[in-house]
């Protein structure tokens, strides 16, 4: 088994992709930037100032430092008064029961998310008890696909990479993780998520088997 266990947040744990979409969305639709579900995909794991760089990029706009500023203030006031309403009924399924059963296995559990509003999240949810080590945007300064949120929670773990476990939903994420030198569990599509080491539909029913078909526990 490994020792332990890092969690992206947005997508992995909760299901605040559809939050960040509309939030974006209603953006690049002031700024006449076309902008789809698919862009969106792309932005999965990135943080919110590289994000707004990408859609304007899609839109091929420039815009200076603190028009960035005020938009993406705005695009997070709208993704913060979405997932005000969250309670514990918006953790993903199966999400919960597996912290449970890693806790109860002795693995430790760590979170590694680019978001800035990770703390709040998890509060509202009430998972934050649940984990040992929190990294999260506030902390980093390299977004992913650079690993250093995970190799943050590594360090805070006192672990090193191969022991610990990534999940990810994000293309971007998955390779964080590999970068990383993390063994690495992709939640979603397989057809996205293939530099992952194993791709998971979702955590519904996860339990201590899924590390025998991770190469390096098998
Ligand atoms: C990631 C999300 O977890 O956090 C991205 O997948 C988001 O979509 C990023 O842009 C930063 O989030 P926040 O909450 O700091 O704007
Ligand atoms: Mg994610």
């Amino acid at each position: 088994l490994p020792k332990a266990c890092i969690f992206d947040l947005d997508g992995v744990i909760v299901d605040t992709v559809p939050a960040h979409y509309i939030a974006w969305k209603s953006i690049a639709d002031e700024l006449n930037i076309p902008f789809t579900e698919k862009d969106n995909e792309q932005l999965k794991g990135v943080s919110r100032v590289d994000s707004m760089k990408r859609i304007l990029a899609i839109g091929n706009l420039e815009k200076s430092d603190e028009e960035i500023e005020a938009l993406t203030t705005r695009k997070n006031d709208r993704y913060v008064e979405i997932i005000s309403k969250m309670t514990p009924a918006d953790i993903l399924p199966g999400v919960r029961e597996f912290l449970h059963v890693l806790a109860e296995a002795g693995l430790k559990v760590a979170l590694g998310s680019s978001s800035k509003n990770a703390p709040t999240i998890l509060k509202a949810v009430g998972l934050s008890d649940l984990f040992q080590v929190k990294v999260d945007g506030n902390h980093i300064s390299h977004s992913k696909p650079h690993p250093e949120v995970f190799l943050l929670g590594a360090d805070r773990l006192g672990l090193h990479p191969s022991e610990c476990v990534v999940f990810e939903d994000a293309i971007s994420g998955v390779q964080a993780a590999k970068r990383g030198g993390f063994p690495c569990v992709g939640v979603g599509l397989p057809e996205l998520l293939h530099e992952a080491d194993l791709v998971v539909p979702d955590l519904k029913d996860a339990d201590l088997t899924i590390f025998k078909r991770l190469p390096s526990f098998a």
